[in-house]
């Protein structure tokens, strides 16, 4: 099954995660930034996700750009929530009513589109009711703004309340080999109340690929020169996993990127990834994931491979971790 349901729209279960095409992972080209995102839709990749503080606002700027005259080929994933200054500096999270639907005409104008498909709330914000976000955001969807609403790093009992709300169409959290918490909760409750489950950095942000040797050729400001799971003794515990995983894969005649979302695709069907590149010939090796067929056997093997908690580290640091899972 290469495709799942959200709402009345089928969306390819590989999409593209735009973010490192503006932030986080250093410098990148705008317009081959462009190009791999139309290359993208002309291959059936429909699902382009970015947020507004990529960038920051930079990032649905060139998404904007990118879909220009495809727009009816993408499916346009958004969010809000985390705010920053031009600087880049984090400022705090906001789900008030007040700040959603400024925060969704600001994204719709930098977008250039008149209507969002899929609308994330970022983070959930601590100091505003669920209830408030998602009806603000319900009355994004009443006034044709937004298509369907989405959650990311929401906490079961959050998604439940939610619900209650408006239906939840799309929970976006990290979930991969090395990220596998939402087994326990989310992706179960998600099947029960017919939720999409999105996995950002399916791919580690890069390092399940096998192709990070070392922090050092990474750009002086890629955040993830002090990302936990990069730093240290971590990163050498780590490169064993991967490791492991690449000889995984060369029996299995594909890339380790390539296993890694297999891996991910073969959990449940509600299940789709949105790894992030900047390169073209990428987008079809991650597509091709798609084909490659785990056989149950296969599956259990990589669950031994790399259990839940197998990571040395933690996804974020100490104020990262505050905000996921509320
Ligand atoms: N909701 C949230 O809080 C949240 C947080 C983080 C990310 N996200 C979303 O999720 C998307 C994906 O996550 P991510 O970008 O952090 O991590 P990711 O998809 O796990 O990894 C991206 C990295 O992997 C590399 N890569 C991609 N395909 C590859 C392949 N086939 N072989 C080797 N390397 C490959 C990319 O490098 P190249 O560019 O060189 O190909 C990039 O550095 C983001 O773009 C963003 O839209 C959401």
């Amino acid at each position: 099954m290469k495709t799942l349901t959200i709402g009345n729209q089928q969306v390819t279960r590989v999409g593209l995660g735009c973010m490192g095409m503006s932030d986080f992972y250093g410098p990148a080209d705008d317009q081959q930034s462009i190009d791999v995102i139309r290359h993208a839709l002309d291959v059936g990749v429909n699902m382009l996700d970015t947020a507004d503080m990529y960038g920051p606002w930079r990032n649905e700027q060139l998404l904007g750009k990118a879909i220009k005259g495809k727009r009816d080929q993408a499916f346009v994933a958004t969010k809000f929530g985390v705010m920053r200054d031009e600087s880049g500096a984090f400022l705090g999270i906001n789900g008030s009513p007040e700040y959603v639907r400024k925060a969704c005409d600001d994204s719709l104008k930098r977008l250039g589109v008149e209507h969002i498909d899929l609308y994330y709330q970022h983070r959930v914000d601590p100091n505003t009711p669920i209830e408030d976000t998602v009806g603000a955001m319900k009355d994004l969807v009443k006034a044709g703004k937004v298509k369907y609403i989405g959650l990311s790093e929401a906490h079961p009992d959050t998604i439940r309340r939610a619900q209650s709300v408006h239906p939840i169409s799309a929970l976006q959290t990290e979930y991969s080999l090395w990220t596998r918490d939402p087994e326990q909760a989310h992706i179960p409750l998600c099947k029960e109340l017919g939720i999409a489950f999105v996995a950002y950095s399916p791919l580690g942000r890069g390092f399940l690929s096998g192709g990070i040797q070392s922090t050092e050729n990474l750009d002086p400001n890629d955040y993830r020169r002090s990302a936990p799971r990069f730093s240290g003794d971590n990163f050498a515990q780590n490169k064993q996993l991967v490791d492991a995983m690449a000889e995984r894969a060369s029996a299995y005649g594909c890339t380790t990127a390539q296993l890694a979302l297999a891996w991910l695709f073969a959990q449940a069907g509600h299940v789709m990834a949105i790894p992030g590149t900047t390169k073209r010939h990428r987008i079809d090796e991650n597509l091709a994931a798609l084909s490659v067929n785990l056989s149950h056997s296969d599956v259990v093997a990589l669950n031994e491979l790399a259990p839940l908690g197998a990571a040395a580290g933690t996804r974020y640091d100490e104020r990262g971790m505050t905000t996921v899972n509320r």
